[in-house]
């Protein structure tokens, strides 16, 4: 997972590289890396660490080059160092070649061509591999040699490629992870992501996996694996570079956790018809295929998956199908039992997670409808889906999931409701009351958000914690679990969310004076458990922070703090418990002065298994 960027045209290359490798931070931030022209030769410049090295490491060097490519790394093979990060080039430095993804064969291949070549490799990657494989088959023309590269290669890419005796071109290929391409007038782009480009650029062709992309600055030229031209549709982009930054917000995280209310109101509102109904017109789905399907599978990762945990709650509760909900990565392998009248429900921000997309395929090899909760349009995971439900969270640039869950989990009970009122499995009364309730959201959200001091304080109290315990029951250990991971991810503090019952079952063993717990309590069928449980850790000296709805004073004799939600539903309330979570975590890893956006080891979109 990584991100790549390329430029072809009249400017110089490299400001225009960086830049587009600033917007790509997100994908990975170990190294970073140029190749450009120079004189009629390839010069390269790569180091560890963040970006602002490698523009450091530039600032007096004298680049005219107006042809180059751009990475920015998250290890895979070979931990992150000089040596490691791309570009990397042949033996002669003749080609230089950028890569985000995973060669798996490349160990035989490194064999192969040391074997026919000799060991002229400097780093540990499996791109370098692609960049002496290209060489091999190189012969005077660059597109045929990728070709032929291309074809002794396993795995996931997005690669581009230059080459020193073919100074007017770049040639780039896609296979499992995302490229796209920019048009401008005599100049042209290529992009793991169009926010990359978007300064220069509206007009976008998207790849398609398996192509090859020709550019040169006058023209784009996409083949197909039998090297047929393909004609393409340009994507004119219409939101805003803007809508990316931070807007005077101190970090993405917190901006996008304030964008909430607007996510998810926009995510309900561009559904909803004059009569206030779900008019889903992505979604195909007809009452007959409904009757048809037997089951559900939900399968996600990380954040997205704790949103799937909540939605298999509201369409078993509401359209009384029967839900497996399952993490992308085990699902590949645990032989599920998926057949034509199985419903695969595939949840992704970016729609291009590795995992995610592995098992839809592997669910629709088996015949399953295939409906995805994408956030990211024109995503891999969209684009293979049958159906789709865009939500409209607008970009999230934090490495932390936010805004992406809360319209995810919108998502989610649209989803459940729209199949209820088809499947007739619930009443127009009921139906209307939760629409009602969910139009609701955005406002209480806000509440809770005008509210951030709670959160604020009780982080600025409690930041020097090295373990928090969340503990929920019902819909709220869904909650807990997203809580718990937001809180782990960004502030590296060991964290975990458990099933409140469960916690006499071993897990109790760790509580002692002043442990932190934080207890969701919002479960009006469950309350009374939950203060027992409450008690339970109280009694072993926990400082226990409840999560409750409005209204309820009784909490406050068990719990040693309480953060209040507005009241709602029972079922809806993980929309309105993750946000005091959220904030909570962002306040504890700002007070532990931890780079909140960009959390170490991690990047925001995972294309790699
Ligand atoms: C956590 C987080 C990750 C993602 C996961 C799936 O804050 O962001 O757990 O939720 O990597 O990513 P998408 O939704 O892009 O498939």
């Amino acid at each position: 997972m990584c991100g790549i960027v390329g430029y072809i045209g009249d400017k110089k290359a490299t400001p225009i590289l960086i830049d587009g490798l600033s917007r790509l931070e997100y994908r990975g931030y170990d190294s970073a890396g140029i190749a450009v022209f120079k004189d009629d030769d390839i010069y390269v410049e790569k180091h560890e660490g963040r970006l602002k090295v490698l523009a450091e490491n530039l600032k007096d060097k004298d680049l005219n080059g107006s042809i180059g490519i751009g990475h920015t790394r998250w290890a895979t093979h070979g931990a992150p160092s000089d040596r490691n990060a791309h570009p990397h080039t042949n033996c002669s430095g003749n080609i230089a070649v950028i890569h985000n993804g995973i060669i798996e064969n490349y160990m035989k291949l490194k064999e192969w061509l040391i074997e026919v070549n000799g060991n002229g490799f400097k780093s540990e990657t499996d791109t370098e591999v692609i960049a002496h494989l290209i060489d091999y088959f190189y012969e005077g023309d660059l597109l045929d040699a990728v070709y032929k590269a291309v074809e002794k290669m396993e795995g996931a890419y997005a690669i581009a490629v230059i080459c020193k005796d073919e100074p007017d071109k770049i040639v780039a290929v896609r296979k499992d992870s995302p490229l796209i391409v920019g048009l401008g007038k005599e100049e042209k782009f290529l992009a793991s992501d169009i926010p990359a480009i978007l300064k220069h650029t509206r007009d976008i062709f998207l790849i398609e996996n398996d192509e090859v992309v020709l550019l040169t600055k006058e023209k784009v030229t996409i083949f197909n694996e039998l090297k047929q031209p393909q004609a393409r549709e340009v994507y004119k982009v219409t939101w805003d570079v803007e809508a990316a930054e931070k807007e005077g917000y101190a970090h993405f995280m917190i901006k996008e956790i304030n964008e909430q209310p607007k996510g998810v109101s926009e995510t309900l509102n561009r559904r909803l018809n004059k009569e206030g109904n779900i008019e889903l017109d992505s979604i195909k789905i007809t009452k007959e295929d409904l009757d048809k399907i037997d089951k559900v599978y939900i399968v996600a990762c990380g954040t997205a998956y704790h949103a799937g945990l909540v939605g298999k709650y509201a369409i078993e509760k509401y359209a009384k199908i029967p839900v497996i909900c399952d993490i992308a990565s085990e699902f590949r392998y645990s032989d599920p039992f998926i057949d034509e009248n199985t419903l695969f429900i595939a949840i992704s921000q970016s729609g291009e997670t590795l995992d995610t997309l592995a098992a839809l395929r592997e669910a629709k090899r088996k015949g399953a409808r295939i409906l995805s909760v994408v956030n990211v349009v024109g995503s891999s995971v969209a684009r293979e889906s049958h159906d789709v439900f865009y939500t409209w969270a607008g970009p999230e640039i934090a490495v932390a999931s936010t805004k992406a869950y809360t319209t995810q989990l919108t998502a989610m009970y649209m989803i459940a409701l729209h199949m209820a009122i088809t499947k007739e499995s619930m009443s127009k009364e009921k139906y209307d009351s939760i629409i009602e309730e969910l139009k609701n959201m955005p406002e209480k959200i806000q509440k809770i958000l005008d509210d951030y001091v709670i959160a604020q304080h009780l982080a600025d109290t409690q930041f020097n914690n090295e373990s928090v315990f969340f503990m929920g029951r019902g819909l709220d250990i869904n909650a807990a679990y997203e809580g718990s991971l937001k809180l782990k991810e960004i502030s590296y503090i060991n964290s975990f969310a458990i099933a409140a019952g469960e916690l006499k079952h071993g897990t109790i063993a760790l509580i002692e004076d002043d442990t932190l717990v934080i207890a969701l309590a919002t479960q009006d069928r469950l309350y009374e458990k939950m203060l027992s449980n409450i008690k339970e850790v109280k009694a072993r000296g926990a400082y226990v922070v409840a999560i409750a709805k409005e209204g309820n004073k009784e909490i406050e004799k068990s719990a040693d703090t309480v953060i209040y939600i507005p009241d709602t539903m029972d079922e809806l309330t993980p929309i309105l418990s993750v946000v005091p979570q959220q904030l909570f975590s962002y306040y504890m890893a700002v007070a532990r002065g931890c780079d909140v956006d960009k959390p170490r080891n991690l990047a925001k979109s995972v294309t790699v298994e």
